[in-house]
């Protein structure tokens, strides 16, 4: 008895079929197939074509069978930036924002990041595991396959850990892949602060200390810095990443989010996986990432849930041939969301994104941002059979419905983790 699964009947086949990462005009190639269908065994991609011509395969004879009756396919989103775990929301902040603070002066006295960090010192191992479960369960139901996770809210040794071996557990324990980053760079923890030297002393107790800890554990695969104002400057960070490098963690970064550090031209010289946010960057940044291998991932998320009104340039990062990825940044503070499609309404309406480009934004640049493009984020044979579908007619419409959730089944490695009732 075959263990493969045919699936036929999709009324359009985002393939996005086509080699590496997407720049400029290529990144408005779908390579869309309509009454499309995908012949998947062992959890891999055999084929992908016509209904007609993959039916007729003899490698389908005896397979299970699954008819989309219509409905669009596309690679599950490649999710390549969250904070997956934290302890709590910061809804108490949200209010406050809401009514005038900025996101900086909330940090300033004490809120924010080190709001999320006391938040997670104090919480089990068991409730942290318990939020995070929760919310791959929504990525699943959104449509999302693999994810970035980043530490961070723990900030000392033991704390950081415990987050990093949470992702390898997660990882385990439920099918959407994670990908670990160490974050130990998101801020300068509070019991650092009120001494001249106490960014210094944490830098080191990071690099002598924390990096090392994490590279032989094998608990991530890339490094993190937030560079910016109130977080840490362009040299810290530089230091930072060296390290990281040195220990075999690719670099990757969050880079001119509220003030312009020039992390971007860093990234690049680095030659990180990945720039962040990017919503004050000049020309000279555009045009070094339009002729870098960094990735520019782009975090709409953020800006609409502040209600800045100052979005990233991603029609001027297209026009200069960079790759651009957009991702959920899902954490408390600046992002609580895990929805994909969302995030695709706002690149739409307010980065002026078509919907082909930030499909691709979502799905092929952000595997190539996290260094999977080989396996993920476009569906071709010999790739994961990873796969969403959408209750939709059209590919457009995924965007276009903003705020509601139209994903109507996800499956990875060619299992169905969700289908919606
Ligand atoms: O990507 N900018 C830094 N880190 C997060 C926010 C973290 C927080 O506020 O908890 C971000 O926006
Ligand atoms: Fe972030």
């Amino acid at each position: 008895m075959s263990d493969a699964l045919l699936i036929t009947g999709a009324g359009q086949l985002l393939t996005l079929r086509g080699r590496g990462a997407r720049r400029g005009k290529a990144l408005s190639a779908l390579g869309i197939i309509r009454d499309g269908a995908l012949l998947i065994r062992d959890g891999l991609i055999v084929a992908v074509g016509t209904t007609k011509h993959i039916e007729a395969l003899r490698e389908s004879r005896g397979a299970e069978k699954l008819d989309l009756a219509g409905r669009v396919v596309l690679p599950g989103f490649v999710d390549s930036h969250t904070h997956l775990v934290h302890a709590a929301s910061r809804a108490e902040e949200y209010e406050l924002k809401i009514r005038g603070a900025s996101y900086e002066e909330i940090a300033r006295k004490g809120g924010g990041i080190l709001n999320s960090v006391r938040k997670l010192r104090a919480a089990t191992a068991e409730a942290l595991e318990a939020r995070a479960l929760g919310a791959l369960e929504q990525f699943a139901a959104c449509g999302t396959t693999t994810i970035e996770a980043k530490s961070g809210y723990g900030l000392d040794v033991a704390s950081e850990l415990k987050i990093l071996s949470l992702h390898r557990r997660l990882a385990a324990r439920q099918p959407i892949e994670v990908c670990s980053t160490f974050l130990g760079a998101h801020v300068v923890p509070a019991e650092y602060r009120g001494e001249t030297d106490g960014a210094e002393r944490y830098i080191r107790l990071l690099t002598e200390t924390l990096i090392p800890e994490v590279a032989h554990g094998g608990l991530a695969e890339f490094c993190d810095v937030f560079c910016d104002r109130g977080a840490f400057t362009r040299e810290q960070t530089r230091r930072i990443l060296s390290t990281g490098m040195e220990f075999g963690l690719a670099p990757r970064l969050h880079a001119e989010q509220l003030s312009h550090t020039g992390a971007t031209q860093l990234a690049v010289s680095l030659g990180a996986a990945s720039c962040d946010h990017l919503e004050q960057v000049n020309r000279a940044d555009i045009a070094a990432l339009g002729k870098s291998k960094t990735v520019a991932t782009l975090l709409p998320g953020c800006d609409f849930h502040l209600g800045l009104k100052k979005y990233a340039p991603a029609r001027a990062l297209i026009e200069a041939d960079a790759i651009v990825a957009l991702a959920t940044d899902y954490n408390p503070g600046t992002s609580p969301t895990v929805s994909m499609a969302m995030i695709l309404s706002l690149a739409c309406s307010q980065l002026r994104m078509t919907p082909a480009e930030a499909i691709c934004a979502a799905t092929i640049n952000g595997a190539y941002a996290l260094r999977r493009e080989r396996e993920i984020g476009s569906l071709e044979a010999g790739k994961l059979a990873d796969l969403a579908v959408f209750e939709v007619a059209d590919y457009r419409e995924i965007p276009y419905y903003f705020g509601m959730n139209v994903c109507a089944m996800t499956l990875k490695r060619g299992r169905v983790i969700y289908a919606a009732d």
